[in-house]
Parts: C-alpha cells; sequence; structure tokens
C-alpha cells in the first residue's frame, strides 16, 4: 500500500515532535503493509512551507529509516488565496514529488466562490487536485454534491482510512460513505499525525471500505491509484461519480 498523505517529518507541524517519533510512525506503517509513505507537511497560515529545508529533513529521515519504507515529499496544501497565486507560479514547490498531484485542503469555514474556476486553473496548469478528506469538512457534509461535481471537472478525490472505521465519529462516516457509494473516492490516506491518535495505517480502512465497494476497487484505494499518484501517471481506476440521491 501507498500512503499519500502522512504528517511523517519532525518539528515542522503539529506531526511528530521529534526523529525518534518519526522513525516509529515509518515502522508502524511498514508493519502494517505500507511501503511508501509521501510526507506532507501542512502549508497553512500556521505552519510555514519551506520546500528546501523539507527535502533535507526528508533526506535525513531517509538515512534513518533505511529503505523502506521509501519516502516522498508533498504537501497539505491549505486552499488560500496566497497559496493559489504561489502554487501557480511554482508547482513543483507543492506538487507530490515526481508528479503534478497536488493535495488540496479545503476550510471548514468557507469554500470560495469562485473555486470551480480555480480547479479549472490549477487544471490548465497541468496540476491535477487532490481533494483531501472533504468528508470531515462540515460545508460538505451539508453539500455532498459538490464534490461529485469536482469529480466531473477532473479532481481526485482522498478521503481518511480511520473515517471509515468511524474513528472521527458518525457524522464523517456516513460522509465518507455516501462518497464511497457513489464511486467518488479514489484514494484512502492515513493523514497521520502521531502513534496513538492518528496513526500511519491503512489496512483497517480498506478492510471497512469492503463493505461498501468491491474488493478491487478497496485495493485501487490504497494501492493502485495512490501509485500511479506517485508516478504522476493518471489513474487506472476513476470512474463517473454515481448520482442518486
Ligand atoms: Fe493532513
Amino acid at each position: 500500500m501507498i500512503d499519500i498523505h502522512c504528517h511523517i517529518l519532525p518539528e515542522v507541524d503539529d506531526g511528530p515532535k521529534s526523529w525518534d517519533v518519526s522513525q516509529q510512525m515509518c515502522r508502524m506503517a511498514v508493519a502494517d503493509g505500507i511501503e511508501h509513505i509521501v510526507a506532507t507537511p501542512h502549508a497553512n497560515e500556521r505552519y510555514g512551507y519551506d520546500r528546501e529545508y523539507l527535502v533535507g529533513a526528508l533526506e535525513h529521515l531517509r538515512q534513518l529509516v533505511g529503505s523502506t519504507p521509501k519516502l516522498s515529499l508533498g504537501c497539505d496544501f491549505h486552499f488560500s488565496y496566497d497559496n493559489l497565486q504561489d502554487v501557480l507560479l511554482r508547482p513543483e514547490r507543492y506538487t507530490i514529488e515526481g508528479s503534478r498531484y497536488l493535495l488540496v485542503e479545503l476550510s471548514n469555514y468557507g469554500i470560495p466562490v469562485q473555486i470551480n474556476a480555480c480547479f479549472t486553473k490549477l487544471g490548465d496548469k497541468g496540476i491535477t487536485p487532490v481533494i483531501t478528506h472533504p468528508e470531515r469538512n462540515p460545508i460538505l457534509q451539508q453539500a455532498p454534491q459538490r464534490v461529485l461535481q469536482w469529480v466531473e471537472q477532473g479532481c481526485v478525490v482522498q478521503v481518511t482510512a480511520s473515517a471509515l472505521t468511524g474513528s472521527w465519529g458518525e457524522r464523517v462516516w456516513r460522509a465518507a460513505k455516501w462518497l464511497l457509494e457513489r464511486d467518488a473516492v479514489h484514494v484512502l490516506a492515513s493523514d497521520a499525525h502521531d502513534l496513538e491518535h492518528r496513526t500511519p495505517m491503512l489496512s483497517a480502512g480498506r478492510a471497512a471500505a469492503e463493505e461498501f465497494c468491491s474488493p478491487q476497487v478497496a485495493h485501487a484505494l490504497v494501492d493502485d491509484n495512490p501509485r500511479a499518484i506517485v508516478s504522476g501517471q493518471p489513474l487506472p481506476y476513476f470512474p463517473n461519480p454515481v448520482s442518486k440521491s
């Protein structure tokens, strides 16, 4: 399995507090069957995102953990006006290393009215937005059809693996299930931050997904699709979303 959203680098955001915890998280991920992790520090008003520093930090973690898991760099990109301007100028500063996929987290407090046009603008630059955890966004919980529309526009949808196991409560679980039942989920990721509460694991989420989709689709969500993302390839599993009430 491949995890494209994981706060695995220490002391750069609200992820692990030490290199030791980072290494333990890597070991926990490998024990769960994860072979490749994309380190995705936050880029938001609270945490600055310094790609040059992060490249060095990731290299240091590689030296500590060896060849497994494989590690790449990405960004938990908060969708703000300033971030959008910068990614349009310098996409490689934020996209997942070696690809044109960009994780995009929408605010819990407001979604800009120009969002569809912004996604089109990113698409015109060859950047594919990967919308992170819409199931945890209170605005999208109320209006999940918007997510289907963005999929039709070409956006990829990433749901939190632990949302499907119920760790985030029933409302989040329902929202994740709603999207999954409409073929509008393309990737499960851990969005891990630590060793206790938000852990770097995907297998339980994959098993939970199998209650609502085929084992082949569940496999695509944790393996085929994220593998294509880290390789910069089109997604092998990207159906038209199903519209049903
Ligand atoms: Fe995150």
